[in-house]
C-alpha cells in the first residue's frame, strides 16, 4: 500500500565527499526554477488473459490516441543470478545472509526462485506474457569456484538456459558482474585488489567463449555506483566498510574491469554488443531558488550519477571519483543501460559536514514506494535518457519497477514511465529495449523478502507464483507494442486526463 512521506529511500551513500575540496562541482547544474515474509494475497489466478484491442476507444466522448512503440523494440524482464537461482553457497552475499542483523527480518536468500533447478518454468512465464527480451546474470562463483579453475557444468547449465530461452524467442542479455563476488576473490581483497580487474576479463573472456553461441549482447557490470556505496559507504552491503576513499577505488577498479572485459569480450566474439548498466537517480535541488540547494544537488548529482559517465564517455576522472586521464575506458561502450527508479531532493545543510553538507529529502505531496523506495516519478525517466543522449549510443531501460506487493501503484508506475519512454523515443532519442524488473518476486538484498517487485507473486511456502494484474498490463502493451486509450482504462482510468489530455 503507498504512504505519503516516508523518511528516505533505498540509502545510496551518506556523504562520501566530507573531507573533499567542493570546487569541482561545475557540470551537470541542477535544473533552475522552472526549468516476515508476507504472503501476497490480492493475486489473480496464474492465467494471462488475452491482449487488448490496440484502436478501441475508451469511450465515444473520449479523445483517442495511441501510443505506438518501434516495432523492434525489445521489451523484456531484468533479473540477477543470486536472486533467483538459489544455494549460492560460494559467494560473499550468502556468507553475509548468514550472519545476523545484516538482512531484514534474518530473512536468507536460500533456494530464492529456484533458478537454478527450474528457470524454465519462469521462461514460460515470461513467453507467455510474449516478452522477446531477457536480462539475467551469471554467478562468477559457479563458473570460477576457485581460482583459475572454471565449472563446465555450471557453464553447460547456463547455455541450456540461454537455449532454453532462444527457444521461447526471447533474446538474453548477460550480465557478469551483479553484486556478488566468489569466496576467493573477497579472501584476495575482493574489488579494492587492483588484481581484480585482470580476473575478472579473465571471467568474461571464459564465459563470452562458452556462451557465444547464444549471445551477443552483454553487460560486464551492474551499477558500480550502488555497489561501491552501499557495501563501502553505508556498509549495509558486504564487505560492510564505511571508507569513502576506498568506495571510490572500488568504483574505479570495476570501470577498469569492464573496459579490460569489453576488449575480451570482442576480441572473442567480435560481433557483441556490450555496455553497462548505470543506475541513476534524478537529484534535485529542495528549494529550486536557492543557490546552495542547487550547488549542493550539484554536488550530490556528480558524485552518484555524472563521475561514472564522464569517466566512460570521455575517458577522463573527475572529482570525487578520481582525477586524472582514464584513457582505457575510452571506446569501450557499445550501448548505454540505466537502471531507474526514483528521484530525491538535495538540501544544502551546514550542520551535515558527513554528509558534505547535503540532506536527502523528498517533496512534500510526493507520492511515496512502498518500503522507504523512494519518490514516484516518472518523468525522471525522461530526464535521464536526454541526459544519456549525449553519450550518442543506443540506450537500454535495463531496470525500471517498484517495490508494490498488493499492486496498487505498478499499473500507474508501468503506465506512466512507459509513457515517459515512449516520449522519449519520440524525440529520436536512441531507446533500444525496456527491461522491467523484475518478473517474479525475487531476494531484494538487504531488505530479504519484504520487497515484491514481481510480476508474479512468489509463495515462500510453496514457491508457487500468481500473476499480479501488472503483468496483463504488461503482456497487453507487449502484444499491441502500443499504450492504447482502451489499456490506459482498463488498467488506470485516473490517469486518462493526464495521458489522455482532450
Ligand atoms: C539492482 C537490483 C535490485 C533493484 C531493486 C537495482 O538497483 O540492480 O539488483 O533488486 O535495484 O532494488
Amino acid at each position: 500500500m503507498a504512504k505519503k512521506r516516508r523518511s528516505s529511500g533505498k540509502k545510496i551513500g551518506h556523504d562520501p565527499f566530507a573531507d573533499m575540496d567542493m570546487s569541482w562541482i561545475e557540470e551537470e547544474p541542477s535544473p533552475k526554477p522552472a526549468d516476515k515474509e508476507p504472503e501476497s494475497t490480492q493475486v489473480a489466478p496464474e492465467s494471462i488473459p488475452p491482449a487488448v484491442p490496440a484502436t478501441a476507444p475508451a469511450s465515444p466522448s473520449q479523445p483517442e490516441a495511441t501510443f505506438h512503440f518501434p516495432d523492434d523494440f525489445k521489451w523484456g524482464v531484468a533479473t540477477a543470478a543470486h536472486q533467483v537461482e538459489g544455494d549460492n553457497t560460494n559467494n560473499d552475499w550468502w556468507a553475509w545472509e548468514q550472519e545476523e542483523g545484516h538482512i531484514q527480518d534474518s530473512h536468507q536468500s536460500k533456494k530464492a526462485c529456484n533458478w537454478w533447478g527450474n528457470a524454465e518454468a519462469d521462461f514460460d512465464r515470461a513467453a507467455k506474457l510474449d516478452l522477446n527480451a531477457m536480462r539475467l546474470s551469471v554467478e562468477w562463483s559457479r563458473i570460477e569456484p576457485l581460482p583459475g579453475e572454471f565449472d563446465e557444468a555450471a557453464l553447460a547449465r547456463y547455455a541450456e538456459m540461454l537455449q532454453g530461452l532462444r527457444a521461447r524467442a526471447i533474446e538474453p542479455m548477460v550480465t557478469l558482474h551483479h553484486f556478488t563476488n566468489p569466496l576467493w576473490l573477497v579472501d584476495e581483497g575482493g574489488w579494492e585488489n587492483p588484481e581484480t580487474v585482470d580476473r575478472f576479463a579473465r571471467f568474461a573472456r571464459r564465459v563470452v567463449e562458452a556462451l557465444g553461441e547464444y549471445c551477443d549482447l552483454w553487460c560486464t557490470i551492474n551499477e558500480p555506483n550502488v555497489y561501491g556505496y552501499l557495501g563501502y559507504v553505508d556498509g549495509v552491503w558486504p564487505p560492510g566498510k564505511s571508507d569513502q576513499k576506498t568506495a571510490f577505488l572500488v568504483m574505479r577498479h570495476m570501470l577498469l574491469a569492464h573496459a579490460d572485459a569489453y576488449r575480451e569480450i570482442h576480441d572473442v566474439q567480435p560481433s557483441a554488443r556490450v555496455g553497462l548498466a548505470h543506475n541513476m537517480r534524478i537529484l534535485d535541488p529542495a528549494t529550486p531558488n536557492s543557490q546552495l540547494d542547487r550547488r549542493a544537488a550539484s554536488v550530490a548529482d556528480r558524485a552518484f550519477n555524472q563521475a561514472i559517465l564522464t569517466a566512460l564517455d570521455k575517458g577522463r576522472w573527475v572529482l570525487p571519483l578520481g582525477f586524472g586521464p582514464a584513457w582505457r575506458l575510452r571506446g569501450t561502450l557499445d550501448w548505454i543501460g540505466l537502471n531507474y527508479y526514483t528521484r530525491e531532493l538535495v538540501a544544502f545543510d551546514r550542520t551535515q559536514r558527513e554528509s558534505l553538507y547535503t540532506r536527502r529529502l523528498h517533496a512534500p505531496d510526493a507520492e511515496m514506494l512502498d518500503g522507504d523506495y523512494g519518490e514516484f516519478y516518472p518523468h525522471g525517466l525522461f530526464r535521464c535518457i536526454k541526459r544519456l543522449d549525449r553519450l550518442g549510443l543506443p540506450i537500454y531501460v535495463t531496470e525500471n519497477g517498484i517495490p508494490d506487493d498488493d499492486d496498487d501503484q505498478r499499473p500507474r508506475y508501468l503506465l506512466t514511465h512507459l509513457h515517459e519512454m515512449w516520449h522519449a523515443i519520440q524525440m529520436c532519442y536512441p531507446v533500444k529495449g525496456y527491461y522491467h524488473w523484475t518478473l517474479v518476486d525475487n531476494f531484494e538484498w538487504a531488505e530479504g523478502w519484504s520487497l515484491r517487485f514481481g510480476l508474479f507473486s512468489l509463495s515462500l511456502k510453496n514457491k508457487s507464483r500468481k500473476p499480479r494484474q501488472s503483468a496483463q498490463l504488461y503482456a497487453d502493451i507487449i502484444q499491441t507494442n502500443a499504450i492504447t486509450p482502451q489499456i490506459i482504462e482498463t488498467y488506470a482510468p485516473e490517469l486518462r486526463a493526464e495521458l489522455l489530455p482532450g
